[in-house]
């Protein structure tokens, strides 16, 4: 079958990458970065050739947060989107935060403003206002504090209230509302690829697969969610997937993650029910290589923005 970024397939293919064909653009990234003390952090979705071939950090939102706090380096190339790079100069105030592509950006952090977080504090005095750290650093810096589907119900109850105001993502919030007493006001965002999904695929992939372990991402609509075996962030399936060692497991999320931990579980069959995020998936290793050849996109956080905004990741991640 051919690779396709149709989530209706029962098996998408994801090709293993062809080291090769991509040896030239491996090795010219490697000497880069050495030349220019430079690190590349990885997101769980980017391309294979990404993920094995230069990261030297993977992960998922929270622990690209967490290493962009620790990293040695002077520059830091971010294979991820936009937000991720912001959040990473955020917390690397002195270093080169570059991105190799402008447009890699997120229909969350597109679907609110800070005037809608000002207009829905107006609305809701007094509740607190939790940000996905997919958000713009504007919308950071209007919030009290940010969250990643990694600690979402752990941020939510650490602020100690009977109600929050959570965004942009309506679905995470409906799936940490049903784990936790706070209640929670949403906003009307969606994850373009996660709000594709649908309960009935679940019940076609397990039809068609018998014995599938099926893990969903909680920005998948709860009555996925509830069709699942497992809920919880890219890091936490691989985890699951590490530690449970399943015969057959279905992530219903980026298709890039199957193919990228894979190779780890020689022991697990991927049944790859997944969609490609055309954010993720601009990031290339081309572009990452003329990102450390030309030092651009350096990603800058306004003046005005930084302190609010790096408080709110702060507060996120003294949160255990
Ligand atoms: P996590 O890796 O934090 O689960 O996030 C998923 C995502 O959609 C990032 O864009
Ligand atoms: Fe944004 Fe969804 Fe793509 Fe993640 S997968 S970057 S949430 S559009």
């Amino acid at each position: 079958m051919n690779p396709t970024a149709d989530h209706e397939c029962d098996v998408c293919i994801v090709p293993c990458f062809d080291r090769e064909a991509v040896a030239d653009d491996i090795a010219a990234i490697q000497a880069l970065k050495a030349k220019h003390k430079a690190i590349v952090l990885a997101h769980n979705y980017q391309r294979p050739e990404i993920f094995h071939g230069v990261a030297d950090i993977v992960g998922d939102s929270l622990a690209l947060a967490r290493e962009a706090e620790k990293v040695d380096a002077d520059v830091i190339v971010m294979a991820g989107v936009h937000f991720m790079a912001e959040t990473a100069k955020l917390m690397n105030p002195g270093k080169t935060v570059l991105i190799p592509d402008l447009e890699a950006g997120c229909s969350l952090a597109e679907s609110i403003t800070a005037a809608d977080v000002a207009a829905l504090r107006a609305r809701y005095p007094g509740r607190p206002v939790v940000a996905y750290v997919n958000t713009s650093a504007e919308v950071k810096a209007a919030a009290d504090i940010c969250c990643t589907s990694g600690n979402a119900r752990q941020v939510v109850e650490s602020l100690g209230v009977p109600e929050v105001i959570m965004l942009p993502d309506q679905y995470l919030a409906a799936n940490v509302a049903a784990e936790t007493d706070v209640k929670i006001i949403p906003w009307a965002g969606a994850c373009e690829v996660h709000e594709l999904f649908t309960p009935a695929e679940i019940v076609k992939l397990r039809l068609n697969f018998p014995g599938v372990v099926v893990l969903a991402h909680p920005e998948c609509p709860p009555d996925v969610v509830a069709e699942a075996d497992f809920s919880g962030s890219t890091a936490r399936m691989v985890e699951y997937v590490s530690q449970h060692k399943p015969a057959r497991v279905a992530l219903v999320t980026e298709c890039s993650m199957s193919a990228n931990i894979a190779e780890a579980s020689p022991e697990t069959e991927f049944v790859r029910a997944c969609s490609f995020c055309p954010h993720m998936q601009r990031i290339t290793l081309k572009g990452i290589r003329r990102a450390l050849e030309t030092m651009s996109h350096e990603v800058m956080i306004p003046d005005e923005l930084f302190a609010p905004a790096r408080r709110a990741v702060e507060r996120m991640l003294a949160v255990k």
